[in-house]
């Protein structure tokens, strides 16, 4: 079953050679060599902690407001004992303007059990990694990379599009290969010993040039090795349907409540009716049903107290 799915894999490649693979390295880190971004996060020996923070920010939110927020976060929570310590207030609190609070939670929530499972030391291990609370297969890729120097491929959408693109002749904007061949690229494709620099290298390339909707392909660095260099046409972006009020997703809503809540004093409360007002929420059976649900729905996730009179954030 395994090695059908490698040859479906490489049909769709039109089998990627060895010297176009070598190529492909050879431009990536002679570029990377000169033109690396430099972020706090990016240092010779990083913290595994810091790795684990950074990548968690940095997979909802842009690189340059994580750039602005870490040191920040990393000031108030230096190492995992300080995280595994936080109140959920504060932790959110702390997260502000990085966006989906829960992820927040989740960290803290992470960092705990480092500490009472692992005695404060991140796991350098991809099943120890995979058990900790809110750590997906991105994640425990990143941290082995970057902080623990393992060779392992790293595949976030940004190093998804790019290797769809180097290796397949793609129409749109919006195609990808399939995520069989994306792993076998993804296998196969970085150099030895070289994961940490090379996937970073990748992450740069795409956020520069190879971008979701205007690629440059004109100044791109591995526009040479690239199939899909000048060809991709512009394409309608594929909607995912989220819930939404008024036309604005739920997402949006929950951040903006939360937002308010990190304004008041630890432990003041918002009231319902103010709540109502800010929202300009009327005075209907639907409003209420919704703004019930989405109170709920931010209780239940650890981020506010929903009292009988008013709401604030959970401690
Ligand atoms: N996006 C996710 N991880 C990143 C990193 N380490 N550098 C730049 N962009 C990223």
């Amino acid at each position: 079953m395994k090695a059908r799915v490698s040859q479906t894999a490489r049909d769709e490649l039109q089998c990627a050679d060895l010297t176009s693979m070598e190529r492909f390295q050879a431009m990536v880190l002679g570029w990377y060599a000169d033109n690396a971004r430099q972020f706090v996060w990016r240092t010779p020996n990083p913290d595994p902690f810091v790795v684990l923070v950074s990548e968690t920010m940095l997979q909802q939110t842009q690189t340059h407001r994580v750039q602005q927020k870490l040191s920040l976060f990393l000031q108030q929570f230096p190492d995992f004992a300080a995280l595994a310590a936080a109140d959920n207030a504060s932790i959110i609190r702390a997260w502000q303007g990085m966006g989906y609070n829960n992820r927040a939670l989740r960290l803290r929530d992470c960092a705990r059990t480092v500490l009472q499972v692992h005695n404060g030391v991140l796991p350098a291990d991809a099943q120890a990694l995979g058990a900790l609370p809110g750590i997906g297969p991105y994640t425990v890729s990143a941290v082995l990379s970057f902080a623990f120097h393992h060779d392992v491929p790293v595949l976030d959408v940004n190093i998804r599009r790019l290797y769809s693109r180097v290796f397949q002749r793609l129409n749109t904007v919006i195609d990808l290969l399939s995520e069989s061949a994306l792993q076998l690229i993804a296998r196969d494709v970085f150099p030895r010993g070289r994961s940490s620099e090379w996937h970073q290298a990748c992450m740069d390339i795409a956020a520069q040039f190879c971008t979701a909707r205007s690629p440059r392909c004109l100044l791109c660095p591995v526009c040479g090795s690239c199939r899909s260099a000048y060809q991709l046409a512009d394409a309608a972006p594929v909607h995912i349907q989220e819930p939404s009020f008024r036309g604005q997703p739920n997402r949006i809503w929950r951040g903006r409540i939360v937002e308010l809540l990190r304004g008041l004093e630890p432990g003041q409360e918002l009231s319902h009716d103010d709540l109502r007002t800010v929202l300009s929420l009327r005075d209907t059976l639907d409003d209420a049903a919704w703004i019930g649900n989405l109170l709920s729905a931010l209780e239940r996730d650890g981020l506010i107290r929903n009292g009988p009179t008013g709401i604030c954030l959970q401690s």
